[in-house]
């Protein structure tokens, strides 16, 4: 398991400039860069209102926040104190350039979502977007969640779809079982020292372990066509398959999106 920390670990540092690139491909000069509040009703699969209100004077931690995209968004609607934890320092330090341009209030700091270097009951939302799949201890995740989540915390977090993950993006064919062991390698450059190991866990598998960590899950949404929203838009563009081919072939995603979902979004709230 340390193995592959480290080694995505090493991937995220490395790839880091790419992926962030990504999420500015479409930013002109002179516009904003993309900082989404996941908790916005544009959000995939929309708000959840009778959940989570407003971020507006709450405390709020992302868990694997990366480039800070969603800790800045939720800054900027309103939330009191948001913090982000990355393991990589690359992803990090653009989150913290992403929180200077637009001058919100967010702190960044560097830990794993499996052992969170965060108080006990200290934050009323919690958000995780694409990230519990690179993680081969999803209680781990889990339990830690609800560890700094108060009573009746709310947690938000997405995975890629594991249907989606079953296709072959050039094929548009399933090309491997959905009950397949859900362990993949991922080469996302050849030019990087590291690949990426990520976990397609089926629906079922997440749900219970949701269940077990001590929360209700409230929802499972699985949005249909387009309605991805912006929080995962760079997240989808994850590189090549174990085949090791060359870039991500986003274009033929993009047909995908319209036969199976691509974000899997639970919403659960502390039991
Ligand atoms: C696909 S990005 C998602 C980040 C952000 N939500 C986004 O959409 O850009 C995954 C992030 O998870 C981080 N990550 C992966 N495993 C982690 C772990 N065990 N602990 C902390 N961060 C981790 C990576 O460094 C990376 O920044």
């Amino acid at each position: 398991m340390d193995e592959i920390r480290s080694a995505n670990r090493r991937l995220w540092d490395e790839w880091s400039d790419d992926f962030q690139a990504l999420w500015n491909a479409n930013t002109a000069d002179g516009e904003h860069p993309p900082a989404p509040n996941p908790f916005a009703d544009d959000a995939p699969g929309g708000s959840q209102p009778d959940l989570l209100p407003t971020v507006e004077g709450l405390d709020v931690v992302e868990l694997g926040c990366g480039g800070g995209q969603g800790s800045v968004g939720a800054a900027i609607d309103g939330a009191d104190t948001v913090v982000g934890v990355d393991f990589s320092a690359a992803q990090l330090e653009h989150a913290r350039h992403l929180r200077n341009h637009y001058g919100v209030d967010a702190r960044f700091v560097r830990g794993d979502v499996t052992a969170l270097p965060l108080p006990d009951d200290s934050f009323d939302a919690a958000f995780s977007g694409w990230v519990f799949q690179m993680v081969p201890n999803l209680d781990a995740c889990l339990s830690e969640a609800h560890r700094v989540l108060r009573p009746d915390g709310v947690l938000v977090f997405s995975v890629p779809h594991p249907v989606y993950e079953c296709f072959d993006p050039e094929t548009g064919q399933f090309r491997r079982s959905y009950h397949a062991d859900p362990r993949r390698t991922i080469t996302i450059d050849d030019a990087y020292e590291s690949d990426l190991v990520v976990f397609d866990r089926a629906v079922g598998e997440l749900h219970d372990a949701a269940e077990a960590a001590g929360f209700d899950v409230r929802r499972v949404l699985e949005p249909e066509g387009d309605d991805t929203g912006s929080d995962d838009t760079a997240a989808d563009d994850t590189g090549s398959d174990d085949e090791g081919d060359d870039g991500p072939p986003v274009s033929d995603r993009q047909d995908l999106t319209a036969l199976v979902p691509q974000t899997l979004r639970f919403w659960a709230t502390v039991r």
